[in-house]
């Protein structure tokens, strides 16, 4: 279920403080029993009850019986509580509409300081399997790994873009927590949805930022057009999360995948033939 700010506003002082409640409690336990949220908050079992009820309308919180009995926070009540601390550092004032949904996050546009984007990292239990493949670092935290794998990848993409921003044109980095990373609106379109004036350009300006990612330590690794954005003359390069350096042992491959992809699409589309070995070797310089 995606976040609603109508939900966010109506909150009740009481809900928000179950929602940290089962957030610290899950480093413990995967389903939270009902005595121990009590105990906790130090809320009658009747108020509990209510507003836990509540937030499972509301699609934050979920309550099972297998393997136990219990509650659980999902994505809408983590990305709930990542919002509300934003809100309260002053990085987000509104919540806008969702701009973009992938297989493992959410956009969406905000106001802060001037418009935001925030991505809101949902890698969940079924692809949880693969991100522990793909990413070299993946310790255990407690019960909850979606929880950890998300705030991981949003770190992931935060630090990216901190080490990246300004030499490379990407969103500037503007806060992050939890599992949400706040950065720069890009005012763009993607590139696979736009006819470009000059396409040869606009290759040499991608292969370009890759050689400066490249020096500074950052290989994309999920580059191709989808994550490309075109905003004028400007091109921007997004989505960082699985980004490796370029001391990764499969970095040649990776990057040979990027490049690749990209030398791909403007064949394909704008019939630009460009040797790989030869992209590569300006890319790594
Ligand atoms: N800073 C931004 N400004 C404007 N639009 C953005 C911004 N970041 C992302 N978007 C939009 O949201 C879409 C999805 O974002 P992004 O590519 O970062 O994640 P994703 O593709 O969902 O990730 P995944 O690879 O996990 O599926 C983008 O294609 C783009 O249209
Ligand atoms: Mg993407």
């Amino acid at each position: 279920m995606a976040i609603s700010a109508d939900h966010i506003r109506q909150l009740h002082p009481f809900e928000i403080r179950i929602l940290n409640t089962l957030e610290r409690l899950m480093r413990t336990y995967a389903w939270v029993p009902l005595e121990l949220i009590k105990k906790s908050t130090g809320l009658s079992e009747s108020e509990v009850l209510f507003r836990l009820g509540r937030l499972m309308e509301m699609g934050m919180v979920r309550y099972d019986v297998v393997p136990y009995e219990g509650y659980s926070l999902i994505f809408a009540g983590y990305d709930t509580l990542a919002l509300l601390s934003l809100t309260r550092k002053g990085t987000v004032s509104a919540l806008g509409s969702q701009i973009g949904e992938g297989k493992e996050s959410v956009v969406y546009e905000a106001l802060g300081l001037g418009s935001v984007a925030l991505k809101f990292h949902h890698v969940g239990q079924r692809s949880f399997q693969s991100v522990r493949l793909s990413r070299e670092y993946l310790p255990e935290e407690g019960h909850c790994p979606w929880i950890f794998a998300s705030r991981f990848s949003a770190e992931r993409e935060h630090t990216a873009l901190k080490k990246l921003y300004p030499r490379v044109r990407v969103p500037l980095p503007i806060d992050r927590n939890r599992n949400v990373v706040a950065m720069e609106f890009i005012h763009g379109v993607n590139m696979h949805r736009c006819h470009l004036q000059d396409p040869a350009f606009t290759m040499e300006a991608i292969l370009t930022s890759v050689s400066l990612a490249y020096t500074l330590g950052v290989i994309h690794a999920d580059l191709s057009e989808y994550n490309v954005m075109i905003d004028g003359d400007e091109v921007v390069l997004i989505d960082w999360p699985q980004w490796i350096a370029p001391d990764h042992p499969n970095a040649g491959e990776i990057l040979a995948r990027d490049v690749g992809n990209i030398l791909r699409y403007f064949k394909r589309k704008y019939k630009i033939e460009r040797d790989l070995a030869t992209a590569i070797a300006r890319v790594t310089g």
